[in-house]
């Protein structure tokens, strides 16, 4: 049996083959995925692990792909969109509130609907693209806060198919990093923290948050920063030092607000962006000393 039988035979949710991951990427650009599939439960997920044990191949998980540069990729891309719900509840004797929410549910949405209820804690995520699943696996952060700390428990399904409940304790967490993304789990649901509060101040410390990204560019696709800050430089203002700023490869240009953020400016390629990020990272190297670590993933041949 070969690797498409063997998963429409096993799985209950859409398989599609030979799929342009463009669609896919916020940037707006991406190469084909062989398989391409969107389950809805964890006991789909299962299966596809158990599968990889005996067919080996490459697998990789998609959230809302804000934060990716895709290339071919031989093998299967597990989509989660069909993880896509949130629960609120309200504990009302200390003022806690628990979201129990989908891998890939969007991470704006819970900022959004938190600033409708009042609940605070989600405020320094406006403005973060991407699922709950890609910002956990992650750690998505901005204004020094990252979602760590707001996280009780995440389920996930384990590469040897056991789905399992992880305690946030029982993950490391810091700048960008979860051990959660060398686990190779994929994540169906977690459960965050937040408290009731004043929709005023959640509004104003919002707006405040959100007028600090003004110089970030929204006019063009874009998968958000490129590289990772280190302990003391700010990667894009080494960047901006460099003269990096409006290097362009065929419609891939590192954008003149803001130069941690690589553009499309209509038509760029994976290779064009590959090529430009990386001889951004040379010139850096050679001027600064300093060899930049993506923060966007790069994956596939
Ligand atoms: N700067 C420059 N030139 C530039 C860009 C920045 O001189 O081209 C300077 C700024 O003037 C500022 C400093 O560098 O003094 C830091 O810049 P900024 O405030 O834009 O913050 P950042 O460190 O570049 C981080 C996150 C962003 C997040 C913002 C706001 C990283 C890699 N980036 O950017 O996250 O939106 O803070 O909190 O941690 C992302 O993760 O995709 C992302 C965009």
């Amino acid at each position: 049996m070969d690797l498409r039988e063997l998963l429409s035979r096993n799985l209950s949710c859409p398989i599609e083959e030979n799929v342009s991951l463009a669609k896919y990427c916020t940037f707006g650009t991406g190469g084909k995925a062989k398989y391409l599939i969107s389950p809805y439960s964890a006991l789909d997920v299962v299966r596809i692990m158990n599968a990889r044990e005996q067919y080996h191949f490459p697998l990789f998980f998609l959230g809302n792909g804000s934060n990716v540069l895709l290339s071919d990729i031989e093998g299967v891309v597990i989509l989660s969109s069909g993880f896509n719900y949130a629960d609120y509840y309200e504990c009302k004797e200390k003022n806690k509130v628990i979201i129990e929410v989908g891998s890939g549910h969007l991470l704006k949405s819970v900022v959004k609907e938190s600033i409708r209820r009042g609940y605070k804690g989600f405020e320094f995520a406006v403005g973060i693209p991407g699922t709950v699943g890609g910002a956990v696996v992650g750690n998505a952060g901005a204004q020094g806060i990252d979602v760590s700390r707001l996280l009780l428990w995440v389920e996930c399904v384990t590469t040897d198919g056991a789905v399992i409940r992880m305690d946030s304790n029982d993950i490391v967490s810091g700048y960008r990093y979860s051990s959660l993304s060398e686990s190779g789990c994929f994540i169906t649901k977690c459960a965050f923290e937040a408290a009731s509060g004043d929709v005023r101040l959640i509004k104003e410390k919002c707006l405040e948050y959100w007028s600090k990204r003004s110089h970030q560019p929204y006019a063009y696709k874009n998968a958000g920063c490129i590289f990772k800050n280190t302990s003391n430089y700010s990667a894009g203002r080494l960047l901006d030092e460099c003269g990096c700023k409006g290097k362009r490869i065929g419609d891939a240009e590192i954008s003149s607000l803001h130069a941690n953020f690589c553009v499309n400016l209509g038509n760029a390629r994976v290779a064009d962006i590959k090529k430009l990020i990386y001889e951004c990272r040379d010139i850096v190297y050679e001027k600064k000393g300093i060899l930049l670590d993506f923060e966007v993933k790069i994956f596939g041949f």
